[in-house]
């Protein structure tokens, strides 16, 4: 049977207090919303049609691609949201999943078992519900003498008799597409809040004789939803500890928990140990072998095997196989490092190329360079490769030994296996096997403290 989706998010927010549309809050490391068309995707959606209004545009550009965006101008309601994608979805041969798009903590698995039961009881429509210790707020799901499930209540308009039940309405739904949105036009909206319940569609239904059903979601933690920001970080949590405990399943070693942040699009390969305070973000690849941290934050980057990291900062680079780097080393955008190279204490490097083997050991700026292999860099060495108004490259080549404490002035070069005096301050091109010195010579005066 063919699948759509329709995912609400229309709605302001309120409780977020923000400028941002509530679905553009992110919960690790992407919007609450990616994470929703994710579990649709995976599901086996086809079409993914997203209710959109408050915010529209952002949340239009951030969908792009990947799902079609519809308005609804005015909030009145969910059945009035779910209408706005009559457009789109009216014709479509099959089954239409409604959710939310402030529930990220939702899995494709469980999207699945909706669909298999609606289909299994051969259903109009199938409500996903879910037990709560505290089920305030949400609508109850009431079900008559045979356990069959007659309809859904508001908290606003719930008797006292029908709030104590603690079988909730998770808001995911599966719908027979045809019939559905002609039903929608028959909703009112007279209750205690004015607005066009969806919910209402279930005692509809059973009114004219269609099959409702009720799936019973067993995990509550999956249809949480994110109203303010004291949920968005439980979810954050929630979501943290899933990557975590996948990653530790896959053979990564990770030596507290509580303080180590994997972004769900990371990946990190096995034998890989990750220490305390440490933060994986965005599309970081981490190979085998590796040591991360303590507090160390990768961020888009690619890390060979066997590479030891503590105490920095990688950004948008690529670092080869077995290199080590830190503690307090910062790898700026645009970086890649060949095969065993050092780069270490209080090292910035930036847009830079480092040859295999060579070393950036101590106190160094190197921006806008290119170093050969087996390249020594002194500490202190600093490239200079602003003049205040451009940017100018330096190159390093193989086997080349730059002293301590050296300027390097771009644009300039120094050749192969050249030998840089400490304390230069170069100017210009120095070439293969050559020495450049560029310092005062040193003058001693005798007995000058007496005099
Ligand atoms: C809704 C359900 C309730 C369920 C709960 C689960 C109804 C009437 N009630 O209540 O039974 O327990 O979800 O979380 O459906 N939205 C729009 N346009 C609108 C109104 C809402 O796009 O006009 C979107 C919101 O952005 C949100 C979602 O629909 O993503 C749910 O709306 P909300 O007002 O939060 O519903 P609840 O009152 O929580
Ligand atoms: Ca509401």
């Amino acid at each position: 049977m063919r699948l759509a989706a329709v995912i609400l998010a229309a709605g302001k927010g309120t409780r977020m207090k923000s400028k941002l549309p509530k679905v553009l809050h992110q919960v690790g490391g992407k919007p609450m919303l990616g994470h929703v068309l994710d579990a649709v995707k995976k599901a086996g959606v086809e079409k993914t049609v997203v209710v959109a209004g408050f915010g529209a545009d952002k949340v239009e550009s951030y969908v792009g691609d990947s799902a079609e965006v519809v308005y609804q101008e005015q909030q009145l309601g969910t059945a009035h949201a779910l209408l706005q994608a009559a457009g789109v979805l009216q014709t479509f041969p099959g089954n239409v999943l409604v959710l939310c798009g402030d529930t990220p903590l939702i899995t494709p698995e469980t999207l699945s078992q909706l669909v298999k039961c609606h289909q299994d009881k051969n259903a109009s429509a199938t409500v996903l519900t879910a037990k709560m210790q505290d089920p305030t707020g949400y609508g109850r799901v009431i079900r008559d003498d045979q356990g069959r499930v007659k309809r859904i209540v508001e908290q606003k308009d719930g008797t006292p008799e029908e709030l104590a039940v603690k079988e909730i309405n998770t808001g995911f739904y599966c719908f027979a597409v045809p019939g559905l949105f002609e039903a929608l036009l028959q909703i009112s909206s007279e209750n205690a809040q004015g607005e066009y319940y969806l919910t209402d569609i279930i005692e509809l239904y059973n009114r004219q004789g269609k099959i409702t059903a009720a799936a019973v979601c067993d995990d509550p933690v999956e249809v949480m939803g994110v109203n303010n920001r004291r949920q968005l970080a439980a979810a954050e949590k929630e979501l943290r500890s899933r990557v975590l405990n996948r990653l530790m399943d896959e053979g990564v070693t990770i030596i507290d928990p509580a303080t180590t942040y994997v972004d769900s699009s990371a990946t990190v390969e096995p034998d890989t140990v990750i220490y305390p305070g440490s933060i994986i973000e965005g599309n970081a690849k981490i190979s085998s072998g590796c040591c991360i941290g303590p507090s160390t934050r990768i961020v888009n980057s690619i890390i060979g095997a066997g590479c030891k990291i503590q105490y920095s900062v990688v950004m948008d680079s690529e670092i080869g196989p077995d290199c080590s780097i830190g503690p307090y080393a910062y790898i700026r955008p645009g970086c890649r490092l060949g095969k065993a190279v050092k780069i270490g204490d209080f090292v910035e490097i930036k847009k830079s190329v480092v040859g295999d083997k060579s070393k950036i050991p101590h106190l160094s700026y190197i921006g806008d360079t290119i170093i050969g292999n087996d390249v020594n860099v002194g500490a202190g060495t600093i490239t200079c490769n602003y003049d205040g108004k451009q940017k100018h490259i330096t190159e390093i080549e193989d086997g080349a030994f730059i002293g301590s404490n050296t300027n390097l002035v771009a644009p300039v070069k120094v050749g192969a296996g050249a030998l840089i005096g400490a304390g230069s301050t170069i100017t210009k091109n120095v070439p293969a096997g050559a020495l450049g010195v560029a310092r005062g010579r040193q003058v001693i005066k005798e007995n000058w403290r007496k005099r």
